[in-house]
């Protein structure tokens, strides 16, 4: 089931991670860092845009997934963000999907991607703000369910909202030509972005039970999520850049 999540959360984030990488203007030859790389999507798409005289170094606490993908151009590392140390000054890019909510203190990871790039390359970073995420119909067991969900997460170090704060943390950690997207869109129940809700859901299941959801609420806010005749509204992702400043 988290193959199948993963799998989903790369289906709805690529597209977006396409144009920023097109924006950047990634291309032949640039040296590419990817934090947090998990199923290696995105590893891919660097992979594919700096040819074979470019190269990708893609680091997870979890390489499992990333492993098939080591070739010439690609390395692949275990790698703590939070306490392993990255080549400083050294890539011409340095991408972050759906990381720096997870790390806490959010800044201090912020600063050692920073670190990685050389002066004048690259931040591309996206975030989700969860504070957007709405069911309809309203129902008892979702308001429940979701509130639940929020504090398991916070509980756990999360930042939910933290997409709706990264413009801001890019610019004042000093970077330049700082740009964020704010992308949102609605969805019919049983969509990919609500059948990626329910299984993240499912997922946290033990979590909200600790705070207070019942099992069967969570059952029930699950088929609200997959029935079509839902309406639902995923987090809004912030898609943002900025470039170290220096020379470029
Ligand atoms: C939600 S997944 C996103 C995966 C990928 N970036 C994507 O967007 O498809 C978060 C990933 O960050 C990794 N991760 C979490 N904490 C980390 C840390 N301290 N250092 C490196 N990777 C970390 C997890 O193992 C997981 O693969």
């Amino acid at each position: 089931m988290e193959r199948t999540r993963l799998r989903l959360l790369e289906e709805y984030h690529d597209p977006l991670s396409a144009g920023q990488l097109d924006e950047i203007g990634v291309s032949e030859g640039w040296r590419c860092l990817d934090v947090g790389a998990g199923g290696g999507s995105v590893t891919r798409m660097l992979a594919e845009r700096v040819g074979s005289t470019g190269s990708v170094l893609a680091v997870d606490l979890d390489t499992g997934l990333l492993e098939a993908l080591a070739s010439d151009r690609v390395e692949v590392r275990r790698h703590d963000l939070m306490s392993d140390q990255l080549p400083p000054d050294e890539f011409d890019l340095v991408h972050a999907r759906l990381l720096l909510m997870f790390l806490s203190p959010r800044l201090g990871a912020l600063d050692r991607l920073i670190g990685a790039a050389r002066p004048g390359g690259w931040l591309a970073l996206i975030a989700p703000d969860f504070t957007t995420v709405a069911l309809s119909p309203a129902s008892l067991a979702w308001q429940r369910v979701w509130s639940r969900l929020l504090d398991a997460a916070m509980a756990g170090g999360w930042d939910p909202g933290y997409g709706a704060r990264l413009y801001g943390d890019l610019c004042a950690a000093g970077l330049a030509d700082v740009h964020a997207d704010y992308i949102g869109r609605c969805y019919p129940g049983g969509s990919l972005p609500s059948r990626l809700l329910s299984l993240t859901l499912e997922r946290m299941r033990e979590q909200m039970v600790r705070f207070g959801a019942a099992g069967y609420e969570i059952d029930e806010a699950r088929q609200q999520l997959e029935n079509p005749a839902s309406t639902f509204t995923p987090p809004t992702s912030c898609v943002a850049r900025g470039r170290r400043p220096g020379r470029s």
